[in-house]
């Protein structure tokens, strides 16, 4: 009876603090911080491409027999969702309170073209993933031994595709270079000595991820004049 009692009103201080505010920001900043490790893992085994079609295969190989695989998918489903629907919340609580001039992210000292942007900026990443992995789905997707080199480069090939890529990783760049310093803010690490340093981290993380995935787009759509295998 007790132990129900105490689970019930476990649960009911989780959805109270996921109702709040502040623990709404929380998650928003905790799943977005845990979205920045994919992204460094997703790029470190894009850039076989640059390595070759069979150093790319082999890799490609590599995560689609991990048994975690699925576990890992569907972690990073949740990750999305958590980090989409609570951000969209916490605006939408926002913007009924004050309609006008709202900022979801606003921090203290100057708005920079990051945090002005965040919801279009958000909004492209996301229309990015849909269109990025739909591709992968509907190419690779039943496939048996796929050569994804030759996919991977052949997207590439058409500008238009290379371009759209090229412009969801300036949304990239612009998002993260707000959000990954006002997460550490929401999570506290709010100093006068190190905020400055987590600034300017933050600023150069975002600008390397967009760099170093742009450079994909860019270098197998307009350089690129290899065989695809
Ligand atoms: C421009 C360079 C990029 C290339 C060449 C690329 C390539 C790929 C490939 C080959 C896959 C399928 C295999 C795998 O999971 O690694 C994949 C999956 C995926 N990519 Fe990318 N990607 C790029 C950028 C991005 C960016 C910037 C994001 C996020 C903002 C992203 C999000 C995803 C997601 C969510 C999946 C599905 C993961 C899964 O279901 O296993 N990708 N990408």
């Amino acid at each position: 009876m007790e132990a129900s009692a105490a689970g019930k009103s476990c649960s009911c201080r989780a959805i109270e603090f996921l109702e709040s505010s502040i623990g709404k920001k929380i998650m928003v900043a905790l799943a977005g911080l845990l979205l920045c490790g994919f992204l460094i893992t997703h790029l470190a085994g894009n850039l076989f491409l640059f390595v070759g079609g069979p150093a790319f295969n082999r890799y490609a190989e590599f995560l689609e027999s991990n048994p975690l695989l699925p576990l890992a998918e569907g972690g990073l489903v949740v990750l999305f969702l958590v980090h989409i629907a609570l951000s969209t919340r916490a605006r939408l609580a926002n913007m009924a309170a004050r309609p006008v001039g709202y900022e979801v992210y606003s921090t203290k000292g100057a708005r920079t073209p990051g945090s002005r942007t965040m919801a279009i900026t958000g909004s492209l990443v996301l229309l990015f993933i849909v269109v990025h992995v739909a591709t992968i789905k509907y190419q690779i997707g039943g496939a048996k031994g796929p050569d994804l080199f030759a996919h991977v480069t052949g997207w590439f090939k058409n500008p238009l595709y290379a371009g759209f890529y090229v412009l969801a990783l300036i949304g990239v760049g612009l998002h993260l270079s707000h959000g990954v310093q006002s997460s550490f803010q929401t999570l506290g690490l709010n100093h006068p000595r190190y905020t400055p340093l987590i600034k300017k981290l933050g600023l150069a993380f975002a600008a390397l991820i967009a760099l170093a995935f742009a450079s994909m787009p860019i270098y197998f759509g307009f350089f690129y004049s290899g065989s695809a295998k």
